[in-house]
């Protein structure tokens, strides 16, 4: 199966993409779209059998569970039971943050098949801003179970191509609606008892959270079934090294070296091939292209890279994390 990438550019081709695309989720079929956050690949969330595929293509482990996208807000009653005592509290983060880069977990209900929660007794849901993505999912009308379009354990893709690379011959369609706005994936979050435990960091950051109660960090020993419970994640094929704050960059190590630094690269000199997240320290961008320019280290056959830590305020939070994982030390 040769891997279609169908671009949404002209009104014709945005027509002809979500018909295709719904065609291939109706009947069951994993598609890869686009959202605000990083490429993903979407199955009918309440048909196991297009759910197992998800599993099969990105050669995922069947413990680590799914985050489903919604249609609509009423969707959420039908997939989760929300305590009396959560209920004003998850209204007011989903009239804030939906639909956004917000994930929130939630118990839920029977509908929901086992195998996109793992077998937890919660579900993760979100919806999409994602303007391709909304009109698909509204197109289907069913909620879409979609992690991101990427192998296990790989990096996650925020272009067409990306997934291309990732998925080619092994899904029919990506459909192409240019690279991601926020390049990292959605935080999550699960709302209890007036607290917001943060299970991944992401686009919507801690402060903003914080407006709508105590924030708190759930450690991954406590949570065995949690995001990120494997060290290694977003991993790419060279070994990571996290610089600390204010380390000097050295090429150390055998074979080409590359660096990532953060705004500007003074100390450059022995490094095969540098990449700068953001010239200008702006978090939004360096987010944004911080996967894409992880992938061209790697594309360029680094053996070794070195990455500059970035401060951990608002999005640098997430960005440190991304990098934590990427040096298997996440
Ligand atoms: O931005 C995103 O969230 C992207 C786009 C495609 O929506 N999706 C994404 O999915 O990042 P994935 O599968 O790559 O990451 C989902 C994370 C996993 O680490 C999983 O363990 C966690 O969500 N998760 C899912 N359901 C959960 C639950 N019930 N409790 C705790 N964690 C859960
Ligand atoms: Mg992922």
């Amino acid at each position: 199966m040769k891997t279609q990438i169908a671009p949404v550019r002209t009104s014709t081709q945005r027509a002809d993409a979500i018909e295709a695309a719904v065609y291939l989720l109706t009947g069951g079929y994993p598609v890869a779209l686009p959202t605000e956050t990083v490429y993903g690949l979407a199955a009918w969330a309440l048909n196991p059998e297009a759910v197992l595929r998800i599993f099969q293509v990105k050669e995922r482990p069947k413990f680590d569970p799914l985050i489903v996208h919604l249609p609509n807000q009423d969707w959420l009653n039908n997939l989760c039971v929300i305590h009396d005592e959560d209920l004003d509290l998850v209204q007011s983060l989903v009239a804030r943050f939906w639909p956004g880069p917000l994930t929130l977990v939630l118990p839920r209900n029977k509908i929901v098949p086992d195998l996109v929660t793992a077998g937890l007794p919660t579900v993760a849901v979100r919806m999409s801003a994602e303007p391709v993505f909304k009109e698909v999912i509204e197109g289907f009308g069913q909620p879409l179970a979609a992690p991101s379009a990427n192998r296990f354990g790989r990096i996650s893709p925020t272009t067409a191509a990306h997934v291309y690379e990732e998925l080619n011959e092994r899904i029919h369609l990506i459909v192409d609606d240019g690279p991601c706005e926020y390049g990292v994936e959605s935080t999550i979050v699960m709302p209890t008892k007036g607290k917001l435990w943060i299970l991944r960091d992401g686009p919507v950051t801690r402060a903003q959270l914080s407006e709508f109660g105590e924030v708190e960090t759930q450690h991954r020993k406590k949570m065995p079934h949690g995001p990120g419970q494997l060290k290694s994640h977003y991993a790419p094929r060279a070994r990571l090294t996290l610089l600390k704050h204010d380390e000097a960059p050295l090429p150390a190590g055998k074979g080409p070296v590359g660096l990532l630094a953060w705004c500007s690269a003074p100390q450059a000199k022995g490094f095969a091939h540098v990449e700068i997240l953001s010239r200008t320290g702006n978090y939004q961008e360096a987010a944004s292209t911080l996967f894409a320019k992880l992938r061209i280290l790697d594309s360029m056959g680094m053996n070794r890279i070195i990455a500059e830590s970035v401060s951990e305020e608002g999005l640098g939070i997430a960005i440190m994390d991304r990098l934590r994982k990427a040096s298997g030390n996440g």
